[in-house]
């Protein structure tokens, strides 16, 4: 179905495309998975980066609507769906259960790492075929490796 008409040529579109949908299942998972720890960490620095991870929680769900709205307004339906995040995630599974807090920040490293690879990427496939998605794409990943040299900072 050809309902919102994309001021993209196709080829473009398909690269920013891919790009926006990849965004959005990486920041999808990222709220989960900062919630999970939100919800299991354990140990003397529970409080700090209990809330700490609510603030991600906050930055991830918010950058997931921007990167699925402008999808959306290039023409693109955006999919957010469980299975759609599970099969396509950067993010490696987190384990059920407690997790320590000296833990809980080594994954939220690793996780933000991942995730910030993979928005650089897509930073560089959206400059020439839409700045604007780039632009957009730009100022997610600099907030996200804002949370990354946090939780960085409290691994040391
Ligand atoms: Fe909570």
């Amino acid at each position: 179905m050809y309902v919102v008409k994309s001021p993209l040529a196709d080829a473009d579109l398909k690269a920013v495309a891919e790009a926006l949908q990849g965004a959005l299942v990486d920041l999808v998972d990222l709220s989960l998975v900062a919630k999970q720890i939100h919800w299991n960490i354990v140990g003397p620095r529970f409080r700090s980066i209990h809330l700490q991870l609510d603030e991600v929680v906050a930055s991830a769900r918010t950058h997931s609507d921007t990167v699925a709205e402008r999808a959306s307004a290039l023409g693109v339906p955006p999919d957010g769906r469980a299975a759609t995040v599970a099969s396509g995630s950067g993010i490696k599974a987190t384990s059920a259960g407690w997790i320590k807090d000296t833990d809980a920040v080594g994954a939220m490293v690793e996780a933000l790492g991942a995730v910030i690879t993979r928005m650089r990427e897509r930073v560089a496939a959206t400059g020439d075929p839409d700045p604007v998605s780039q632009d957009i794409l730009i100022g997610i990943t600099a907030d996200l490796e804002k949370h990354h040299w946090m939780f960085q900072a409290e691994h040391a």
